[in-house]
Parts: structure tokens; sequence; C-alpha cells
């Protein structure tokens, strides 16, 4: 199965992620790019209310064309309880072209089942399989049996 992994990261961890959901299973990367400063104490408020907004933002374009994978993995930081403004323009932009999903977030505390569903709905497919993760544990390096878990379920239509 041709996979690709997407994601978003402001500090790290969501990439940290995604990179050993890559190397689990061979698949391609691509970071993404959000071109909005997100850094230091107005980059977290601003960011913060455009998630809590639902707000777009405006990305790099994509490298790799989603249209040449069978599953396209997606994955996002919690913001103010829902998906990064980030995460979420790609899957507005490039969900159309894709044919299996899934979807992984990582959080300080909360709102991971909130997040994966709202990714899975504006997705408009039915997710081969979601993930949430905590940051400290993604810290700690405790995060090997979860990424087993969520690869080895990968379903594709
Ligand atoms: C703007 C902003 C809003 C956040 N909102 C939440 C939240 O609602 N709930 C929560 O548990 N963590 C929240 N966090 C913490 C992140 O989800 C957490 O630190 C995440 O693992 C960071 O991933 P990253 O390093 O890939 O950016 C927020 C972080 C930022 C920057």
């Amino acid at each position: 199965m041709k996979t690709l992994v997407c994601f978003y990261s402001r500090t790290g961890i969501t990439r940290k992620v995604g990179t050993q959901i890559a190397e689990a299973l061979s698949a391609d990367v691509e970071e993404i790019i959000d071109h909005k400063g997100r850094s230091g104490p107005i980059g977290f408020v601003t960011g913060g209310k455009d998630a809590f907004l639902a707000r777009t933002t405006e990305i790099t374009e994509a490298a790799k064309n989603p249209a040449d994978y069978d599953m396209v993995i997606i994955g996002t930081p919690v913001w103010a309880g829902t998906m990064a403004p980030a995460p979420r323009t790609w899957i507005m932009k490039y969900a159309g072209k894709v044919k299996n999903m899934a979807f992984f977030c990582t959080t300080a505390s909360s709102g991971m089942d909130k997040t994966l569903a709202a990714m899975e709905e504006l997705s408009g497919l039915k997710a081969s399989a979601s993930i949430g993760f905590y940051e400290r544990d993604v810290k700690k390096g405790d995060t090997s049996e979860r990424v087993k878990q969520f690869t080895s379920s990968l379903t594709s239509a």
C-alpha cells in the first residue's frame, strides 16, 4: 500500500509521531507548512483563535500528489479543541483526490476524540484508522505501542 504521511507541527511533537508512523509503514512524508507566523505568544493566541473559528490559512502547495497514494495519513496538534488551521486547509484542498485517509493528533491533555472526528467529517471519507497521542508520552519516547496499534489497524477500501 503506497502511503503518504502529512502533518503540521508547531513545536515538533506531531512531527515526531508522524515520522515514527512513516518509518513503520515505509511511507513518504510531507510536512504541511503554514505561511502564517505561529511562533511565540502572539502566534499561540492567534493560532488558538484561528483554530477555534475553524479558519483556513495559506499553506505551501503539496509537493507530492495525494492522488498517487493508496492511503494518506494526516496529523495535527490539537488547537483549541480541534485541528490546527494548516491541516484543516490541507484536508479542504486535497481530500477530494484521496482514496483512503487516516488521522492522528497530539495533545497536551484534551480534545483528541473531537479533533479526530472533526478531521474525518471534514474529509468526507470514512477514516481507515484514527488515534491520538499525549505530548508527555511523545516526549518520554513512549509511543511505539500506539504507533504499532495504529499502523496495524489501517485498512484500505
Ligand atoms: C494554539 C494552541 C492551542 C492548543 N490547544 C490545546 C487544547 O485545546 N487542548 C490541549 O490539550 N492542548 C492544546 N495545545 C497543546 C498542543 O496540542 C500540544 O502541545 C501538541 O502536542 C503540540 O504539537 P506540535 O509540537 O506538533 O505543535 C494547544 C497548543 C497551541 C499552540
